[in-house]
């Protein structure tokens, strides 16, 4: 998909003050969250709160996906019913998907609206190749800090107790072409730990992170977006490739390193990627970062 989802920012739906700030933030997705950022008896005017700001802000280039209460709970079902046909609503994100049947459940109220699944259970991570194919996924969010709690993994810089379950988890949608992000870093005021983890995300070929304050936006667009090296790299290779094949050869020597057809789909992949970007950034008229 060549949409960018470099950065996806959580809201709380019953924070007004954040949902207003949200018009002007360079966040690529928003998550309006009904689900654990609202408390149980804040619920029900969160999602009537929700569905009017929905309807009466214009938030312009940025995808809006709505994550609903879990099934399990008294709000999940009314939640899912309620932006079903809403028109201010790109997609319905599921918390806690431990496999396909969870989907279909919320398939059955939730129109024709494309599914997200939260991934941050163990069942979750050990079903992601089913949940990743079912039809009605768009995308995936890595939940960290759920799966830990799960795990019960302490925090490490290296992420290295949640990697089987990211790998899992990346695999299975990349399998499927979907889209995936990252679990959130939450010690928001440390920029150079984000980020750390917004390019060890970037570097394993996450396409954005998940993020709950402003102040990571433009630290992980930077991250997820293709560099000026990487963009003149893949320039380069596609010309030397071209060269090669106009005079009757298969594969290319650039830098030392041989460019064979494959580096040449990853070279487009890196400047559609690039172009991308650069639409979006004109289109809202934000400030470019990182890109051509
Ligand atoms: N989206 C949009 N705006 C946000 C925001 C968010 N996630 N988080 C904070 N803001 C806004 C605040 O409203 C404030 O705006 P203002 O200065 O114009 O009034 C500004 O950014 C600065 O906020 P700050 O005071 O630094 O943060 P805080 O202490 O009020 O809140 C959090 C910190 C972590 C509680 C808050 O960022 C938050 O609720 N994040 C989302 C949490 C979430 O959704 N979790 C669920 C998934 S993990
Ligand atoms: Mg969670």
């Amino acid at each position: 998909m060549t949409r960018p989802f470099r950065s996806v920012l959580y809201i709380p739906g019953s924070k007004e003050r954040a949902l207003e700030k949200a018009r002007d933030l360079a966040a690529d997705a928003i998550i309006f969250d009904l689900e654990d950022a609202v408390a149980p008896d804040e619920k029900v005017a969160a999602r009537a709160t929700l569905a009017r700001f929905l309807t009466e802000v214009d938030y312009g280039p940025r995808v809006r996906i709505v994550r609903i209460n879990g099934f399990d709970t008294d709000w999940g079902r009314a939640d899912a019913a309620a932006f079903a046909g809403h028109g201010g609503v790109d997609a319905i994100l599921v918390p806690k998907v431990n496999a396909p049947a969870d989907l279909d459940a919320v398939a059955a109220v939730a129109g024709e609206k494309p599914l997200w699944a939260m991934m941050e259970t163990a069942a979750g991570m050990l079903n992601a190749a089913a949940i990743a194919a079912h039809p009605r996924l768009q995308g995936m969010v890595m939940g960290t800090n759920d799966l830990a709690k799960e795990l019960g993994s302490r925090f490490r810089a290296d992420r290295l107790p949640l990697m089987t379950g990211l790998g899992l988890c990346l695999l299975a949608a990349k399998a499927e072409g979907r889209v995936i992000v990252d679990g959130v870093y939450n010690a928001f005021k440390d920029e150079a730990g984000l980020a750390a983890e917004c390019a060890q995300g970037r570097d394993m070929g996450f396409d954005g992170k998940t993020l709950i304050h402003p102040a990571q936006v433009e630290i992980c667009n930077a991250a997820f977006a293709p560099s000026a090296e990487e963009v003149d790299l893949a320039r380069r290779q596609i010309a030397a490739f071209n060269a090669a094949q106009a005079q009757g050869q298969g594969v290319a020597v650039l830098d030392g390193r041989i460019v064979e057809n494959l580096h040449v789909v990853t070279a487009q992949a890196v400047l559609a990627r690039a172009r991308a970007i650069a639409a979006l950034e004109i289109g809202a008229g934000r400030i470019a970062v990182g890109a051509e």
